[in-house]
């Protein structure tokens, strides 16, 4: 699986820190969108799904919450809970956040618009159209 933690500069100051991303140089893809996800109920996930284009790279701004990436082979879960790393997702991956602790703030940056073509929404859909596909996305 090509998912990765990414380790972002980190400009310690007696003032305050600061980390940066730079499209196409700390993450591999230029940034069309960027949503956040916050005010998250205990117990409550968000994902559990796939982008067939969509490239992603997520951040814990605040807070803890879990990231499971699935390839329809094995799954990895991540934990995030610093801003200055974050979890790079290749398209074509089955993802799922979880266990985000009070006043998470979970930051995503998007390769591609929002366009609802572009889930799969349905697990058994996802392994179909993945499965059938070599490590390089050949059929
Ligand atoms: P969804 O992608 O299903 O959220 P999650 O994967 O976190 O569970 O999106 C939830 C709602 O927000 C859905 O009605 C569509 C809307 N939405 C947009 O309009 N634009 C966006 O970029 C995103 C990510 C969601």
């Amino acid at each position: 699986m090509d998912c990765r933690i990414i380790n972002l500069s980190k400009y310690l100051d007696r003032r305050g820190n600061l980390s940066v991303i730079e499209e196409c140089k700390d993450i591999p893809f230029e940034i069309k969108r960027t949503y956040w996800i916050y005010d998250v109920p205990g117990g409550e996930h968000r994902g559990g799904h796939a982008y067939r284009r969509n490239r992603e790279f997520i951040v814990a701004m605040s807070g803890s919450f879990d990231v499971t990436v699935d390839d329809g082979h094995s799954h990895t879960t991540y934990s995030l809970n610093r801003s200055y790393y974050g979890l790079y997702i290749p398209e074509g991956t089955w993802r799922d956040l979880n266990n985000f602790s009070t006043n998470s703030l979970a930051l995503i940056l998007a390769s591609t618009p929002y366009d609802p073509a572009d889930y799969i929404e349905d697990y058994d859909l996802y392994r179909q159209e993945y499965l059938s596909k070599d490590s390089d996305g050949n059929e």
